[in-house]
């Protein structure tokens, strides 16, 4: 809304004043509601800076956009704009009705994909805090992405394939046990794999015993195969309860096996360009003109490794979807794999290998110090979870002890706690995991999002809107018009986010929308006795939760009507 009034004045000035300017909205309101740096054209013009602003304001007077504006100022070298409330409350209401009736999607994406590779797992070891992040942040990217408009996909890389299979495969027959493993895959099958480790320090011959049975893998031979598929759907499923319980999906869970038969091809295009050298025991693409280590493609052996498995990904997707962005949710400790990808891609002259993102996150903290739910025990995780849920459990009862499905609330109050926990700050900051402080009603958390927007649906279906019209001249400005600004900037907000690759764009916006929505509350509580008032202020407050919901779906949080 605000953004299409900042491009129309662009567009007014390249017309008439025959000049591209990036308009820009600053962050403190007082000044400006829109400025325009005329330093900036001052340089570029060799113009005296008066002599601009008199001529800009000049041709903004005599044109359509005047009446959105209430003043034009001159200060600090900016032309500075502040908007007319009525004309925006006005507009903003509209607009936001528009969007609520038809419920779509912007237009920004048409046409066009975005592959988001995230969550990604290994099969029989840990789902860390790491790849928590990882879901939570690339689930909300993709929703962000979605709704402006691109087509996305969501692919779940599992870490499916490697030399450890065969450890594990070995060790599975010597000492495992099926019903163990079918009851706690995740911790016996890497149980299993830390005997192997210590075994093999006395048995030589164990390492061989592997390897081979890796390579037989590898060849699709029994009963390697069918007990690599069977540790693999087994510990999917216990992924799967992860997932369910913080409502995420994916399109795909193609994971790195699913590329073994493409590898050959890429050794094969890396051969052909000459890029693949032999070196020590390995065949490498040398990066050192790069400044990077050398990527490893394939061992003596013949086994492939990570970053051959991410190629043949890449050039697969790149076949399959025909994306413009490939985004990849991983920690920062895997920023050199990905620098690494897109320098080989650049070699193999894939045109697209700017398309190729690294969406990094920070470390999750307690108290300070690296969180670990040791290894092994995605059960701890999904423990912490369970706790997260369980306490909001009862906050809630106490606050209403009658409440009916309190174990649902419960769930997606807890869930929202941690999501919010996670995205509240930029994705490179790490995040302190505190149940205590992300459980809490008040401040900056998921809990006081929902309950929040369980409050304006108290009152919307107490009250409902009788008509349809919206009278903004019974607004008291003063009070109302920073919460219009604010629903005004959905949009941009969202391309901000986009831009930044960051969902923590929109956590905050969230948060600033249900401030203010709140302080308007503890004013008026939203109603007063006239009847027309009442309904304009209804017709506002309809918007603001449509507006939050759309936030709030949009960080993968569940939206409740009562708490
Ligand atoms: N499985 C990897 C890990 O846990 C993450 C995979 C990320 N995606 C990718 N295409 N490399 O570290």
């Amino acid at each position: 809304m605000i953004k299409e009034i900042k491009l129309e004045l662009e567009t007014l000035l390249i017309e008439q004043y025959h000049y591209y300017i990036k308009i820009e909205e600053p962050n403190d309101r007082t000044l400006a509601d829109i400025a325009i740096p005329l330093f900036v054209i001052a340089k570029d013009l060799k113009k005296k800076l008066p002599l601009i602003f008199d001529e800009i304001k000049d041709i903004i007077k005599k044109s359509d956009i005047n009446h959105t504006i209430s003043t034009i100022k001159f200060k600090n070298g900016y032309l500075n704009i502040k908007l007319n409330k009525d004309e925006i409350t006005q507009k903003v209401i509209e607009h936001t009705q528009k969007l609520m009736k038809a419920n779509t999607t912007f237009t920004k994406g048409k046409g066009k994909t975005v592959v988001f590779d995230y969550s990604s797992p290994n099969i029989a070891k840990s789902f860390s805090v790491g790849h928590l992040r990882s879901t939570i942040i690339g689930n909300a990217l993709a929703n962000i992405y979605n709704k402006l408009g691109f087509n996305v996909v969501r692919i779940n890389h599992l870490g499916d394939w490697g030399t450890q299979f065969g450890k594990m495969i070995v060790a599975y027959e010597k000492w495992g046990n099926e019903d163990q493993v079918r009851n706690n895959p995740i911790e016996e099958l890497s149980k299993l794999y830390v005997q192997f480790h210590n075994e093999a320090k006395t048995n030589t011959s164990l390492e061989d015993e592997a390897r081979l049975a890796f390579a037989l893998l590898e060849q699709g031979k029994e009963p390697y195969n069918s007990l690599w598929k069977w540790f693999r759907e087994e510990s999917l499923k216990e992924f799967m309860t992860m997932y369910h319980l913080l409502g995420v999906s994916f399109d795909s869970f193609n994971g790195e096996a699913f590329y073994n038969d493409q590898l050959e091809s890429v050794v094969n295009r890396l051969e052909e360009k000459s890029l693949l050298k032999y070196d020590d025991g390995a065949y490498i693409v040398d990066l050192a003109k790069e400044e990077m280590p050398p990527a490893m493609i394939k061992k003596s052996d013949g086994a492939s490794l990570y970053i051959t498995r991410d190629l043949a990904a890449l050039f697969y997707r790149k076949e399959t979807y025909d994306f413009s962005e490939t985004i990849y949710v991983v920690g920062n400790e895997q920023t050199l794999h990905f620098k690494q990808l897109k320098m080989v891609a650049k070699k193999l002259d894939f045109k697209d290998y700017n398309a190729i993102k690294h969406v990094n996150f920070g470390l999750v903290l307690q108290d300070g110090k690296k969180m670990s739910t040791r290894k092994g025990k995605i059960k701890k995780l999904y423990d912490v979870l369970k706790e997260a849920i369980n306490q909001s459990k009862e906050t809630i009862l106490n606050k209403n002890s009658q409440i009916k499905n309190v174990d649902e609330v419960a769930k997606a109050i807890g869930v929202s706690a941690i999501i919010y926990n996670d995205l509240k700050n930029d994705r490179t900051r790490n995040v302190e995991f505190n149940l205590g402080h992300m459980l809490n009603f008040d401040g900056m958390t998921g809990p006081y999002l929902q309950y929040t927007r369980v409050r304006m649906n108290s009152i919307l279906s107490k009250k409902p809107i009788t008509t349809e019209r919206f009278n903004n001249r019974l607004l008291d400005q003063s009070i109302y018009y920073e919460l219009i600004y604010l629903i005004g900037q959905y949009e941009e907000t969202l391309e901000k986010a986009k831009k930044q690759l960051d969902p923590s764009i929109i956590a905050r916006y969230a948060y600033q929308i249900a401030k203010e929505f709140n302080k308007i509350y503890s004013i008026d509580k939203f109603l007063v006795l006239g009847k027309e008032e009442t309904n304009t202020k209804l017709i506002l407050l309809e918007c603001t939760q449509f507006i939050l919901d759309e936030c709030l779906k949009i960080l993968g949080m569940k939206i409740l009507n009562k708490m």
